[in-house]
């Protein structure tokens, strides 16, 4: 059984440590990563999953920002460990974060990324909805939590320090679990290796950088 549950500040170093293996080395000197100097995170979107060993095998994390003075979410990173991707963590991060933050009364979410990965979840390009340059416009996508929460919204993303982050909803709450069909030893599977991780954290830096 996998455990997901917010982040506490006794679990920073095991996730700095996993985004930094499943991201290129500067990671944080993306053109994003202005976005977050100095405001807090949405704490209790920021989620982690443990394995049954509890070992850390996920993580993934939002912020707030402003687009031409409307709140959002900018999520990311998320990053899954090399010798778990592609069983489905990723994917049920995502799910249970979203649907937090729908909760939470957050109308609107966006991301510097792989469409073809987002737009499983929902996302499509954002016209006109700015990054800090140099940030690939088709790589910045974005998902309603509310009805046409994104419609006639256009303009530079700039950081929101003064954002109310936190909602007590995690306060309390259980955390989730998930009973996964495949995850049995932690090894990497057969045709897996290294190159697709390092792949993709290339992929976003150079997109950010173009
Ligand atoms: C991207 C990532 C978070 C996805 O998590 P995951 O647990 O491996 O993904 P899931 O198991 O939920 O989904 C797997 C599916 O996503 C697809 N996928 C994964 N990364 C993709 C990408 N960059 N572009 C397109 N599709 C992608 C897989 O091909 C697979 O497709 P299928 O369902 O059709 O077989 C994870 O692979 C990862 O940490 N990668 C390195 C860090 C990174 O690039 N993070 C994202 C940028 S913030």
């Amino acid at each position: 059984m996998f455990e997901i549950r917010p982040e506490t500040p006794a679990d920073e170093y095991e996730i700095e440590t996993l985004y930094d293996l499943c991201f290129a080395p500067g990671r944080t000197a993306l053109s994003s990563y202005r976005l977050r100097e100095g405001v807090d995170r949405v704490a209790d979107l920021c989620l982690l999953l443990r394995d049954p060993g509890g070992f850390l095998q996920a993580a993934i994390r939002y912020w707030p920002v402003r687009v031409a003075g409307h709140r959002a979410l900018l999520l990311g990173p998320i990053a899954v460990h090399p010798t778990a991707q592609g069983e489905g963590l990723g994917g049920f991060l995502m799910h249970d974060s979203l649907e937090r933050a729908r909760e939470m009364g957050w109308a609107r979410v966006l991301l510097v990324g792989d469409a073809p990965y987002y737009s499983r979840f929902g996302f499509a390009r954002l016209d006109g909805v700015e990054m800090p340059p140099p940030t690939n416009p088709d790589r910045v996508l974005g998902l309603e939590l509310q009805d046409r929460a994104w419609a006639g919204i256009a303009g530079e993303v700039t950081r929101d320090p003064g954002a109310e982050t936190t909602s007590g909803l995690a306060d309390g709450a259980e955390p989730s679990h998930i009973y996964p069909t495949c995850h049995e030893t932690g090894q990497p599977r057969d045709g897996q290796d290294d190159d697709e991780t390092a792949a993709g954290a290339a992929s976003d830096q150079r997109s950010e950088r173009s």
